[in-house]
């Protein structure tokens, strides 16, 4: 091998799959180098057919060549790999795969967004917080646990399918930085899923043991109201998980959450804190702050379960735009107070001691 052709291959070697965050020359990707006179002709194999991020990956490769020494031009041609190329690739990461997020000793922190009542915020504040935590440095996935009512795609702007290598690997869809999973990526926005709970859970220990979430530092999992099919499920597996509880500052919806953190507990879960949404609306001319709803559902919430308030989120026109924009306020408007919020309790989180209690019962 020239002197030319081991530094394009040691720089191919610093180009890494988007999705399974590997370099494409461990992954058995490139296929080949061919060098005439000024021009390199990079042959690249993709994952699957239609692979959604294949202008990505040529752009990667194109930058990677860029100084080479004599290279004033550079092809990428792709192809796709057969289906023995895949099942070999998919042999040799079978053993990365889990990082599983089931995993007792995993050390991903799992944080479970719940709440009692429906609507208060849970989804808003797990997107958001999952963008605060990425701006924080630090990797994270958000699970959509909320198989029927799936919001997460929409909230983060995720709009293609997953690449699904084989039946247990699946690969999480990034967006903003985030790693994101979810029923809603897997079927169209406006079909209804209607399945029992049987299949619900068969669903959710996918999305849990078979995507590859590679190296988390949190899982966000955003749950659906109360303490259904999916909430249990959710608390039985992710034992190491520690619950966010939301809710309004109604008395109504504060009183409903106890019930669902009492439930974590007694799985021996820790609820790490409760965040109130919708706290108060800012006057836009006078900076008066307006409580839109009566009762302190947040300090009423944390006193009951001995956790502490992590968070106000005031009523922003940003945060309810931004969420069906795909564009998160935590990202589209860091300055703004509610930003402020999310940014504060990203921070909280990451610094919360996180060991595990054990199960009372
Ligand atoms: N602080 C806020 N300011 C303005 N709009 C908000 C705020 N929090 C949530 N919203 C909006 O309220 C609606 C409900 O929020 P969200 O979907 O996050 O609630 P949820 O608890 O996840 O609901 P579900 O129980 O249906 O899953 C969304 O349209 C969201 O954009
Ligand atoms: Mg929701």
């Amino acid at each position: 091998m020239t002197d030319q052709e081991q530094e394009i291959w040691r720089r191919l070697a610093e180009v890494t799959d988007p999705e399974l965050h590997r370099p494409l020359t461990e992954l058995g990707m490139v296929e080949s180098v061919q060098v005439n006179g000024q021009k390199v002709t990079v042959a690249v194999k993709l994952t699957t057919a239609g692979c959604p991020l294949k202008g990505r990956i040529e752009g990667d490769v194109t930058k990677a060549m860029a100084g080479v020494q004599g290279i004033a031009d550079v092809a990428v041609v792709t192809s796709v790999m057969t289906p023995e190329e895949r099942q070999k690739l998919t042999q040799e990461l079978r053993p990365v795969r889990h990082s599983s997020v089931t995993k007792e000793g995993s050390r991903v922190r799992v944080l479970i967004v719940g709440s009692g009542k429906g609507g208060v915020g849970k989804s808003t504040v797990a997107v958001n917080l999952a963008v605060a935590l990425a701006q924080l440095g630090r990797a994270v996935g958000v699970l959509d646990a909320d198989i029927y009512g799936f919001s997460v795609p929409r909230m983060i702007g995720v709009d293609r399918r997953p690449v699904v290598l084989s039946d247990d690997m699946i690969l999480p869809v990034e967006s903003l930085g985030v790693q994101v999973i979810s029923m809603g990526m897997l079927v169209d926005e406006g079909t209804p899923v209607m399945w029992r709970g049987p299949m619900l859970t068969k669903l959710l220990e996918q999305f849990m043991g078979d995507v590859m979430w590679g190296d988390l530092d949190y899982l966000v999992v955003d749950s659906p109201p109360g303490t259904g099919d999916v909430a249990i499920t959710l608390a039985q597996r992710l034992h190491q998980g520690q619950v966010l509880l939301v809710t309004t500052p109604q008395v109504a919806a504060s009183k409903v959450a106890v019930r669902v953190g009492e439930m974590a507990k007694k799985v021996g879960q820790r609820v790490l804190g409760v965040v109130e949404n919708m706290s108060y609306l800012r006057c836009p001319s006078c900076g008066e702050p307006t409580r839109l709803f009566s009762g302190e559902g947040g300090q009423e919430l944390a006193a009951a379960l001995g956790a502490p308030l992590l968070g106000k989120v005031p009523v922003e026109a940003a945060i309810s735009e931004g969420g069906d924009l795909g564009q998160p306020i935590v990202f589209t408007h860091p300055k703004s107070e509610s930003a402020a919020v999310f940014g504060l309790l990203a921070k909280a989180v990451d610094e919360a001691p996180w060991q595990v209690e054990t199960a009372v019962s």
